[in-house]
Parts: C-alpha cells; structure tokens; sequence
C-alpha cells in the first residue's frame, strides 16, 4: 500500500484569504488541493469555477484535485483542465455517458475520477477501471463541509480496495466527507490511501499538526 496522501478541501479555508490559505497548507505539508466545485443543482449549495481553479494554480505546485459536483459536467471539463486541474473527478449522476466523460478527461491530458455518493453501488465502476485514476467515496452527501462521516462506507471502501487489488491497477482510493483525526484511521484501515479534509485542516489551530494526525502521526 502506498503512503497516506492528504488533500485539504479548499471549502473549509477562508475565502477571503484563499491564496494565503493554500500556500500555509502546502508548506503544513498537504499532498494535493482539493477542490470543491458545486452548481447548485447537482447539490444544494454552490462554491466557485474555473476561475478560481485558475488563480490559485499560480500560488501552489500541489496537484489539484478538482471534485466536481455539478451536472452537467462534460461542458465544463476542458474549462477545468485549463485552468490547472491534474485531475477531475465527476459523478456517475451527473451524466449519461460516464465512460466518454472519463476519456474526454484522459483526451485532456489530466487523470479522471470517479466519485460515489453514499448510496451510489460500486458495481457502476466495474467497465470504466482501465479509464480511472481515482475512485472517491463520498463519506457524506455532497454539498457541504461538516458533515458527520457515514460509518456506513466503511465496507464500501474495502470492497473498493478489493477491486483495485483484483485489477492490478494503479488506482487511488479517496475518501471524502467528515473525516477527522476520530475517523481516519477507519478510513485508512479500510483501504483508503488519500483523506479529503476540510473541518479538519482549516478549522485546525495548527495546520501542519492537523495534517500529520490524519496521516497517522508519520
Ligand atoms: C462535500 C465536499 C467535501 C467537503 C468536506 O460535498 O465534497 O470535500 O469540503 O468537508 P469536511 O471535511 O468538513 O467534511
Ligand atoms: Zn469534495
């Protein structure tokens, strides 16, 4: 298994200081920025855009790690990868043809995910794993930071391992919702091996020290 990677979710940091934000994060020593994108129709809350993306490139070289929660999402996948995404996750729900979503975002030049919703079954992954880079399991519904973590993923996410595994594929395994220094080494057990954390990193007092406990205190 590969080393713990954590991805601070921008939507905890505060917006009027975003730059400041990633880069005091960087050097905490986070792995990649995660990225929160909602539309308000896909989920009922709505974040930011391209723009956004795009302004921050310039004050990190962490990969972004662009989570869109929007539908449709295929108009606006070329949009993200100009705007420095390294990889663009999207949900199976957010379109009818989730296999030419992820080669339209391979076609790209970035690495594509796919994300679960709670309810979402992982068998929906089982023809797309040669056009996947990440799999993300929402450990919440969508929408919000805050949220208290579905323990019920737990089993979801050592299946998931178990695919991958069976694939012999180089897949990440992200976990994304309610994760905390309580729930991450369940997260980690299961199989994950990248943590989004929003609460959990910027409502933290001291960064680097949030980032190393949900590492696992390496
Ligand atoms: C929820 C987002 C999450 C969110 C996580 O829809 O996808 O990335 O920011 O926030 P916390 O870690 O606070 O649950
Ligand atoms: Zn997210």
């Amino acid at each position: 298994m590969s080393a713990i990677r954590i991805a601070p979710s921008l939507l905890a940091a505060d917006f009027a200081r975003l730059g400041e934000e990633v880069r005091a994060i960087e050097a905490a020593g986070a792995d990649w920025l995660h990225l929160d994108i909602m539309d308000g129709h896909f989920v009922p809350n709505i974040s930011f855009g391209p723009g956004l993306v795009k302004a921050l490139r310039k004050h990190s070289a962490m990969p972004f790690d662009v989570h869109l929660m929007i539908a449709p999402a295929d108009p606006y996948l070329a949009a993200f990868a100009e705007a420095g995404a390294d990889l663009i996750s999207l949900h199976p729900e957010a379109g009818p043809h989730l296999h030419r979503s992820l080669q339209t975002i391979r076609a790209l030049g970035k690495k594509a995910g796919v994300v679960l919703n709670p309810a979402t079954p992982i068998e929906c992954l089982a023809h797309v794993l040669d056009l996947t880079d990440l799999i993300l399991v929402m450990s919440v519904n969508p929408g919000f930071g805050g949220q208290s973590f579905l323990a019920s993923q737990l089993p979801k996410i050592a299946a998931l391992r178990r695919m991958i595994t069976e694939s012999g594929r180089d897949i990440a395994l992200q976990v994304d919702g309610g994760v905390t220094l309580k729930t991450a080494p369940d997260c980690i057990a299961a199989g994950a091996d990248v943590l989004v954390a929003g609460t959990a990193v910027f409502g933290a007092p001291d960064y680097a020290q949030a980032i190393t406990g949900l590492r696992g205190g390496a």
